[in-house]
């Protein structure tokens, strides 16, 4: 029996981060709904002068809920009070342990592609790192210059320098490794901006409300502006974590300008459900058909160009020695790379029948893409990609 306990704590991880994350957005979904759909009480009088700026009626799961929102603090704190942040922490917890164990302990095979830049391993774990710091850093600078003023050019810039990131590590990591890290300076800079801003203005909000003094507006304020930056993030978040099951993103030549594209889709969708909880659903519907338009533009782009056509039959035995020697040592039922006990993704190579039953998946992942070998690790030609494609485009025969 063969105990793959790393395998198994890896799931255990995955479903962990997946659970935190659903949590943590979905309370932060709620709260901003909440926030834009209040409405002043509807009688003016006591619940107005109790200090109550909004309230909001709700029927959910067989019963009614009446929530308010204090203008300030309540009179008094009460006993129990809510906070929402273990959710982000955790979220980020485990993804940090993911991250560490998928692409650090495992750079080899994940984080670094040797076709685009040769590294070493910890170089490779330094620049991913530091690029996780570095990007809380600038982002921290960048919201307590005078740019936090004007909402549209700070947006714009710091669109431009997640992109530029974006460019960066697509040049030293493999798409996979490049997109995974946008992720993580997006998600780092979210769970940051709950853990250094966020609550810590809230702490002070009832510290003040405790000793019946007035809070600082400017926690309020800052708070607000973050959590703002956080609304953004989500969708594009969201994406890259499910994008490594598309290769024909981040395995695109031009991934990183394609993750700009989409997670500007995503951008434009969360601005559109904003201003439907303002109540300006009419004005921001344009945008829906925008993303719609850009999404659909962005796969057009993104779809490979068929090339010159072959003038002689590939033989399958041609085919079968490429994929053999490029594909075979990770891709069969006992791999030879030590790095696996079993074939990656259940995916097996070894015989014609096999090959012939992959050749879809083969032409994605090494033609439309050089998703694989993985991180080309057993140095497949660009001449050999040609000859697969070519004999796919001839009908994939096993003659
Ligand atoms: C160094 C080991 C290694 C080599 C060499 C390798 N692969 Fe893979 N392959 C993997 C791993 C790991 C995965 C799973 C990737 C993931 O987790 O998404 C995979 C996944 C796949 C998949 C399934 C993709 C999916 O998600 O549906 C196909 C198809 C595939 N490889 C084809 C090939 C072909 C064709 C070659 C040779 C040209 C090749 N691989 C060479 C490691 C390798």
């Amino acid at each position: 029996m063969e105990f793959e306990l790393m395998e198994w704590f890896q799931l255990a991880v995955r479903w962990i981060h997946m659970i935190t994350g659903i949590a943590w957005i979905g309370a932060s979904f709620y709260f901003v709904w909440l926030d834009m759909n209040l409405t002043p009480p509807e009688k003016e009088g006591c619940k107005d002068k109790a200090g109550v700026g909004g309230e909001l009626w709700a029927v959910h799961g067989g019963g009614f809920y009446e929530v308010q929102k204090y203008r300030l603090a309540p009179p008094a704190i009460p006993q129990t009070l809510h906070w929402f942040k273990y959710e982000a922490y955790f979220t980020w917890i485990s993804g940090f342990i993911l991250l560490t164990i998928l692409y650090y302990f495992g750079a080899d095979i994940y984080l670094i592609d040797r076709s685009i830049a040769d590294i070493s391993t910890d170089a490779a774990i330094l620049i991913g790192l530091g690029s996780i710091i570095g990007g809380w850093i600038i982002y921290d600078l960048l919201c307590k210059s005078p740019l936090i003023n004007n909402q549209m050019i700070f947006g714009l810039v710091l669109f431009t320098l997640l992109t530029l990131a974006s460019f960066g590590l697509s040049q030293v990591f493999s798409g996979r490794g490049a997109y995974i890290h946008v992720g993580a300076i997006m998600g780092t800079i979210m769970v940051a901006n709950v853990l250094m801003i966020i609550i810590p203005g809230q702490v002070a909000l009832v510290s003040a409300a405790k000793k019946g003094e007035p809070p600082d507006p400017v926690y309020g304020l800052r708070a607000k502006q973050r959590s703002l930056h956080n609304n953004y993030f989500t969708l594009p978040v969201l994406f890259i974590m499910i994008s490594n099951h598309y290769p024909m993103t981040y395995g695109n030549p031009y991934g990183w300008l394609l993750l700009a594209g989409i997670s500007l889709v995503g951008v434009l969708v969360r601005h559109f459900f904003n201003m439907k909880n303002q109540g300006r659903a009419k004005q921001g519907f344009i945008l829906l058909p925008i993303a719609f338009v850009l999404f659909f533009a962005i796969a057009y782009a993104a779809a490979p160009k068929s090339e010159d056509a072959p003038t002689e039959k590939i033989s399958f035995a041609t085919v079968e020695t490429i994929i053999h020697e490029r594909c075979t040592s990770c891709h069969a039922a006992k791999p030879t790379n030590t790095d696996f006990e079993t074939p990656p993704k259940g995916v097996r190579l070894e015989t014609s029948a096999q090959i012939a039953r992959e050749k879809t998946r083969i032409k994605q992942q090494t033609v439309d893409t050089k998703t694989m070998p993985l991180g080309n690790l057993t140095q497949m030609t660009d001449e050999e990609r040609k000859i697969i494609r070519w004999w796919i485009s001839q009908g994939a025969s096993t003659d």
